[in-house]
């Protein structure tokens, strides 16, 4: 079953967005199998958005996602990489539709409340940054 990783950043935990966030994904059908909150290493959020090094914000976007804590979670479900990024809309909160998490919640593309892992190689390699194999737990729903 196809696994995406996802956070909510520092805004989104500070705006007590968490359980808003997290009841969407739940109602959705998704399944929770791993989720901690933590404070972001300056060397791990390196890592994760190692793919955005020559930006000319990468240095503004690191310091935002250690200046408080995030939350990390890992969901599984049929397609839930693309869905995901679909239910968070887009990145810039000003061109995301409304209904979308972003949409609802976000002003800034910096503070845009939530990441999600774009394609499967990223939410493998993410998740291998935030969780170690036992942090994750696989269940069936039985009810
Ligand atoms: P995310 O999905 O976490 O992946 C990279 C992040 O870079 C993105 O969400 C945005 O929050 C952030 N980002 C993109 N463009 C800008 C920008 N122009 N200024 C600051 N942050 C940005």
């Amino acid at each position: 079953m196809e696994r995406t990783y996802l956070m909510i950043k520092p805004d989104g935990v500070q705006r007590n967005l968490i359980g808003e966030v997290v009841s969407r994904f739940e109602k959705k059908g998704f399944t929770l199998v791993g989720a901690k909150l933590m404070t972001v290493s300056k060397e791990t959020a390196e890592t994760h958005y190692a793919e955005h090094k020559e930006r000319p914000f990468f240095g503004e976007l690191v310091d935002f996602i250690t200046s408080g804590p995030v939350f990390a979670m890992v969901w599984e479900g049929e397609n839930v990489i693309s869905t995901a990024r679909t239910m968070m809309g887009a990145t810039n909160p000003a061109d995301a539709a409304p209904g979308t998490i972003r949409g609802d919640y976000g002003v800034q593309v910096a503070m845009n409340v939530i990441h999600g892992s774009d394609s499967p190689e990223s939410a493998a390699r993410e998740i291998s940054i935030f969780f170690t194999e036992e942090e994750l737990n696989s269940y069936d729903k039985t009810i």
